[in-house]
C-alpha cells in the first residue's frame, strides 16, 4: 500500500464509517425519543420529569394484632343499690351507721329450713342463698352446718347485747336486724360462734365458698379497726353475688372499704 492509498480511505473503508455514523445517529434518537417518552409519562403522573417512575410505599401502618389490648375498665356500678336503705340488699350497717328507723322490720321475713340451734328468720333471698349453701357444703364437701342465729329484731338484741362492743352490737346497730345476717357452725357445735371455728373444716370452707351464694365474712381477723368487730369467723352477711363475686375479685374484704365509707371503730 502506498503513501496516498492511506491518504484516501478505499470504499470500503467510507462505507464502514457511514455505518458508524449511522448506527451513533440512531443511538442518538433513541436517547432523544426516550428522553421524551419519559417526560410525558412522568407530567401525566404529576411527578418530576427527570425521577424515574416508581411505587411510593404506604407508610407501615400497625395490625390490629399489634395494637396494645385496651385497658381494664372497672364496670361494676357501686351505686346500684342503697347503702343507706335498711330494706337494701347492700346496706351498711355499723358503729356509725344504725339502721334507720331503729326499729326496722323487714317484711319478707321467711323460716329457713337448715338445721340450726335457734329457730333462723332471713329474708327471702338470703333464705333461698343460705339453704343451697347449706346443701353445697354437704354435696361438695360432706360437711354439715348449723345456723346458730340470723334475723334479730330490735328487742332481741337487746337481749344478746353484753356490754362488749367488741364483739356485741348495740340494739339499733346490729345487722341481724337487717334479715340478711347468719351465724353458721358445724353440725356438731365445736368452736360453735367461737374463733377456733377458722381452722374448722366448715370455717375453712365458708371462708373460701360463701361468696358463691352471696355471702361474706363481714368481720375479718385483720379489720377490726374498719369495723369495730373482732374476728367473727361464723357471721356472715347476704349482700347478692354481684357484690360478693366483685369484693372477692378485688380483695376489698370490709363493706366500708368498698363503698368509700369511714372505718367505724367506736360509736360517735
Ligand atoms: N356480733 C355482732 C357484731 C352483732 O351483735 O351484730
Ligand atoms: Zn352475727
Amino acid at each position: 500500500m502506498s503513501a496516498d492509498d492511506r491518504r484516501v480511505p478505499s470504499d470500503r473503508v467510507r462505507q464502514n464509517r457511514r455505518l458508524a455514523i449511522a448506527g451513533i445517529l440512531s443511538l442518538i434518537l433513541i436517547a432523544i425519543a426516550a428522553v421524551v417518552v419519559g417526560a410525558v409519562s412522568g407530567g401525566a403522573s404529576g411527578g418530576s420529569a427527570a425521577a424515574p417512575e416508581t411505587e411510593t410505599p404506604d407508610p407501615p401502618r400497625p395490625s390490629p394484632a399489634a395494637a396494645p389490648p385496651p385497658a381494664s375498665v372497672d364496670t361494676f356500678n357501686r351505686a346500684a343499690f342503697s347503702i343507706d336503705d335498711p330494706a337494701s340488699p347492700w346496706v351498711v350497717v355499723n358503729k356509725l351507721r344504725p339502721i334507720n328507723p331503729e326499729d326496722f322490720e323487714p317484711d319478707d321475713l321467711v323460716e329457713v329450713p337448715v338445721e340450726y340451734t335457734n329457730e333462723p328468720l332471713l329474708r327471702q333471698e338470703a333464705a333461698d342463698a343460705a339453704v343451697a349453701m347449706f346443701e353445697a357444703a354437704f354435696e361438695e364437701a360432706g360437711l354439715e352446718l348449723a345456723s346458730n342465729s340470723a334475723y334479730r329484731s330490735f328487742s332481741a338484741q337487746e337481749n344478746v347485747y353484753d356490754g362488749d362492743d367488741l364483739t356485741t352490737a348495740r340494739p339499733g346497730f346490729s345487722e341481724h336486724q337487717t334479715g340478711l345476717t347468719m351465724d353458721i357452725g358445724p353440725l356438731s357445735g365445736e368452736c360453735s360462734l367461737e374463733e377456733c371455728f377458722a381452722d374448722t373444716p366448715e370455717g375453712i370452707w365458708l371462708r373460701d365458698n360463701a361468696w358463691r351464694w352471696g355471702f361474706i365474712l363481714r368481720y375479718p381477723a385483720d379489720k377490726t379497726e374498719v369495723t369495730g368487730y373482732s374476728f367473727e369467723p361464723w357471721h356472715f352477711r347476704w349482700v347478692g353475688t354481684d357484690l360478693a363475686a366483685e369484693m372477692r375479685e378485688t380483695g376489698i374484704t370490709t363493706l366500708e372499704e368498698f363503698f368509700g365509707l369511714p372505718p367505724a371503730p367506736d360509736y360517735a
